[in-house]
C-alpha cells in the first residue's frame, strides 16, 4: 500500500537532503511571544502588525456559517462587515471571502475573460499566481516592479486583447517592497488597462486611515478593484474584495471560491469588526508599528524610499539555505523567533530571514533583535 506513495517519500527525502523540508511546529502563543517545547520566544514572524490577533474574540451567538453565502450563510453581520470594508476602501461595494487566498485566486480567475490579457508581477503572492493559472485569459509575468517592462508588453500586446488587467500585490510579502502604483495607474490610463491590487499586508498599516498603499500613494480612486485579507493586521480570518457594485455583483454570481464555499464563520466576522474598530479608533497602533519599522531599517542601515521605510516586513537576504537556517537558529537560541524563508517561497539563491514587526513589540524586544543582527552573530559560520 505504502509503495503507491513512495514517490512522495523520495521527494520529501530530497527536500530533507537540501534543508528544504518543512514541518508544522505546535506553538502556544501569548501576546507577541509563544512557547515552543517549553522555551519562550519573542515572535518576529507573525503578520499581526497591529497586535490585534491576540485580543479576545467578541462573543457570538452561533458557531458556524452553516452554508455558502448565496444559500443562507450571509447574515446581517456579514452585510455590516462588507459595508464597513467598502467604507474603509471608499468603494461602492465589497464582499467577503472565506480567506484572503480565496479572494485573490477567485477574483483573478473570474474577472479576466478569454480574450483578455493579465500582466502579473513575478513576485506576486501564490494566491494571485493561482488565480492567473485558473483564468481563461492570456498571461504575461513581468519582472518585479518593472514599469518599463509593463509598458513594453502593453505596446506589443494591447491591441490583440479585449481587456488588459495589471495584477499586483501592493506590499510584497517576502520583500517588504511597494508596487509602483502611480506609474501602473498612468500606464492603465494610457493603454486602457485595469489594475487589480492585493492589499493583504497593507490594510490597517498604510495610509492615514489605514486602508492601504493605494491610500498612502493617493491612487485610491484610480485602482477600482482592491483585494485584502482579514487575517493579518485586522487580526481575524477571511478575505475581501472592494470595488464598484457591478464588479462585486458579478463576483457574487460567478466567482467559484465565493459561491462554492461556506460563508465566513460568525466569530471571524465579529473579530474582523473589532479589528476595524481598532484601525479606525486607535491610529496610534499604526503609528507605532510604522515607527518601529523605520527604526529597524535605520539601525540596519537599510535605505528605502520614505513610503517603504514604514513597511513592517524587513527581509535580511542571506542567499543560501544553510546560512539562513543557521542564522534563524542562532536568534532562536537567544529567544528571538525570526523565520528562515527558503525556496520555493522565494527564488533560489535568495533565502532570507523575514522580520515582521507588530505594534505590540516593545522597544526592548526590538533593541535585542537589532543588537544581535548588528553584531552579525547570526551570520557567522558556526565553529
Ligand atoms: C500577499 C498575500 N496575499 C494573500 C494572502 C492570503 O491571505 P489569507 O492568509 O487570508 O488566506 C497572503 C497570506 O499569506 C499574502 O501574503
Amino acid at each position: 500500500m505504502t509503495d503507491r506513495f513512495s514517490h512522495f517519500r523520495e521527494q520529501l527525502d530530497a527536500l530533507d537532503r537540501t534543508s528544504r523540508l518543512r514541518r508544522l511546529v505546535p506553538r502556544s502563543p501569548a501576546g507577541n511571544q509563544f512557547i515552543e517545547n517549553g522555551a519562550e520566544f519573542v515572535n518576529f514572524g507573525s503578520n499581526d502588525y497591529l497586535g490585534l490577533a491576540s485580543q479576545p474574540t467578541p462573543s457570538v451567538s452561533r458557531r458556524g456559517g452553516g452554508s455558502s453565502s448565496l444559500v443562507c450563510g450571509w447574515t446581517d453581520v456579514h452585510e455590516q462587515l462588507a459595508d464597513r470594508i467598502a467604507s474603509l476602501e471608499s468603494t461602492e461595494s465589497a464582499t467577503i471571502f472565506p480567506s484572503g487566498f480565496a479572494a485573490c485566486s477567485g477574483v483573478v480567475a473570474t474577472l479576466p475573460g478569454p480574450n483578455d490579457l493579465i500582466l502579473s508581477d513575478e513576485l506576486n503572492h501564490a494566491s494571485l499566481i493561482d488565480g492567473c493559472r485558473l483564468s481563461a485569459a492570456d498571461r504575461v509575468v513581468y519582472p518585479h516592479r518593472d514599469v518599463l517592462a509593463i509598458e513594453s508588453i502593453l505596446q506589443q500586446q494591447r491591441s490583440q486583447h479585449e481587456r488588459v488587467w495589471i495584477v499586483t500585490d501592493t506590499i510584497f510579502s517576502m520583500d517588504g517592497t511597494i508596487a509602483p502604483l502611480v506609474e501602473i495607474c498612468d500606464l492603465c490610463d494610457r493603454f486602457d488597462a485595469i489594475p487589480i491590487v492585493d492589499e493583504a499586508h497593507a490594510t490597517g498599516v498604510m495610509g492615514t486611515n489605514g486602508s492601504g498603499v493605494c491610500e498612502a500613494l493617493g491612487v485610491k480612486s484610480r485602482v477600482p478593484i482592491r483585494i485584502g485579507t482579514l487575517s493579518k493586521a485586522i487580526g481575524s480570518q477571511g478575505g475581501f474584495v472592494a470595488g464598484p457594485h457591478v464588479v462585486i455583483d458579478y463576483l457574487i454570481n460567478r466567482c467559484r471560491t465565493l459561491i462554492y464555499s461556506t460563508s465566513l464563520t460568525p466569530s471571524a466576522v465579529a473579530a474582523a469588526m473589532a479589528g476595524l474598530d481598532s484601525i479606525e479608533g486607535e491610529p496610534e497602533r499604526r503609528a507605532r508599528v510604522q515607527a518601529l519599522s523605520s527604526r529597524l531599517r535605520a539601525s540596519l542601515e537599510i535605505i528605502t524610499p520614505p513610503v517603504e521605510s514604514i513597511v513592517p516586513i524587513v527581509p535580511v537576504i542571506l542567499g543560501d539555505v544553510t546560512t539562513t537556517l543557521a542564522a534563524a537558529k542562532s536568534l532562536a537560541d537567544i529567544g528571538l523567533y525570526v523565520p528562515a524563508i527558503r525556496p520555493p517561497t522565494v527564488p533560489d539563491g535568495t533565502a532570507r530571514l523575514r522580520i515582521s514587526l507588530s505594534a505590540d513589540h516593545t522597544g526592548q524586544q526590538l533593541d535585542r533583535l537589532i543588537k544581535h543582527l548588528r553584531r552579525g552573530d547570526p551570520f557567522r559560520p558556526s565553529a
